[in-house]
């Protein structure tokens, strides 16, 4: 997608360098930085100059390729295939990535491994790119029969940020927007601000100004009195983990917009890949949730007078402050899940009809 009218994709491979887009600098500015070892790519994932679950997959498959070119050696491939999984726990594609990454490399004594984990992980970015366009083509269909009924402004309240900044390109959530955008239809989206990190504010209002969608930020308790007014037609947002049996784990606040959607019979969907789907862990309550300190909640950022990005201190000194960074929404509240192979009901049978 654009930025200042220009394509880019989130993460791409240059002279044996990663190169990402440092999100914690957005919307003030945009700077493109270089990763040319694991302990970098870990380093990315950790601090969220990368964020998104598609993305920090990505960029932990990238970490295997740069392991490589620092240390050809299995025992550090191993180690850096752990840190990577470690680096953040929520997130399925994290793993799943690394995974697919050491079928492919564990154990392989060729001088082509270079080279096979270089294609590795550009195939997986390429097939999210894939997937994510599909799942805008799947979901613009939902857009497209609410905007033949009301043949007015399509509203869409989005949560954080799963948009084209989260995944290589078009996003999960945003996709289907971007097709309606392009399609003609009039969309307009309320972007949850996402406190404590503001992704929604810092990350999807600005992706989706950049692509000029018309976006309004709204604190996060915003919601419930937008919808009780019938000023949102529809909620989209992204996953991080999505279970077999259609519970749906994603940014904290997740939840309470589902719950405020059901009371208001607003349909409420998930977009996500395949990747995304966790078909092992059966219970919700055995996702591991991140805790991220609480200084993220304590402090905030922002451009003083002089344009120059500053932390600030917003809370008691002495208060205390705890940082759950992601919650689940159970599927009885989630209308449907978007994926690349079309609409699904958010169940085991739902889920399984589409991916056998
Ligand atoms: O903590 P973040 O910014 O990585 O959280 C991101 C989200 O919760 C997204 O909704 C999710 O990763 C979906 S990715 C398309």
């Amino acid at each position: 997608m654009k930025i200042e009218g220009k394509e880019y994709h989130t993460i791409w491979f240059e002279n044996y360098t990663v190169k990402i887009i440092d999100q914690t600098k957005l919307p003030h500015k945009f700077l493109i930085k270089d990763l040319k070892t694991v302990k970098d790519s870990i380093n990315a994932i950790k601090t969220m100059e990368v964020r998104g679950a598609p993305l920090i997959g990505a960029t932990a498959a990238y970490g295997m390729v740069l392991a490589i070119i620092e240390n050809n050696d299995q025992s550090f491939l191993k180690t850096s295939a752990r840190e990577l999984i470690n680096s953040r726990p929520t997130a399925i594609n994290l793993k799943w990535a690394v995974d697919r990454m050491m079928n492919k490399l564990s154990g392989l004594n060729s001088d082509k491994i270079l080279e096979i984990a270089l294609n590795e992980a550009q195939l997986i970015c390429k097939e999210d790119i894939s997937f994510c366009e599909s799942i805008g083509i799947n979901g613009l269909k939902v857009i497209e029969e609410i905007y033949n009924k009301k043949k007015d402004t399509v509203n869409i309240l989005t949560h954080c940020n799963a948009g084209w900044l989260a995944t290589i390109d078009w996003g999960t959530a945003t996709s289907p927007i971007y097709h309606a955008h392009k399609k003609g239809i009039p969309v307009h989206v309320w972007a949850d601000e996402t406190r404590p990190r503001n992704q929604g504010a810092n990350l999807t209002s600005y992706e989706l100004n950049e692509e000029g969608i018309k976006n309004t930020i709204i604190a996060d308790n915003t919601g419930g009195i937008l919808m009780q007014r019938g000023d949102v037609d529809m909620c989209i947002v992204g996953t991080d983990r999505t279970l077999a049996n259609g519970d749906v784990c994603n940014k904290v606040g997740t939840y309470l917009k589902a719950l405020a959607a059901h009371d208001n019979n607003i349909p409420f969907y998930v977009a996500l890949p395949s990747s995304t789907i966790d078909w092992n862990t059966k219970n919700y309550k055995d996702i591991p949730i991140e805790k991220r300190n609480s200084e993220e909640l304590s402090q905030i950022e922002g451009l003083d007078e002089n344009g120059n990005i500053k932390k600030v201190q917003i809370y008691p000194k002495k208060s205390k402050a705890m940082n759950l960074a992601f919650d689940v929404t159970p599927a009885k509240y989630v209308t449907g899940l978007i994926t690349e192979k079309g609409i699904c009901e958010a169940s085991e049978k739902g889920l399984k009809n589409l991916f056998k």
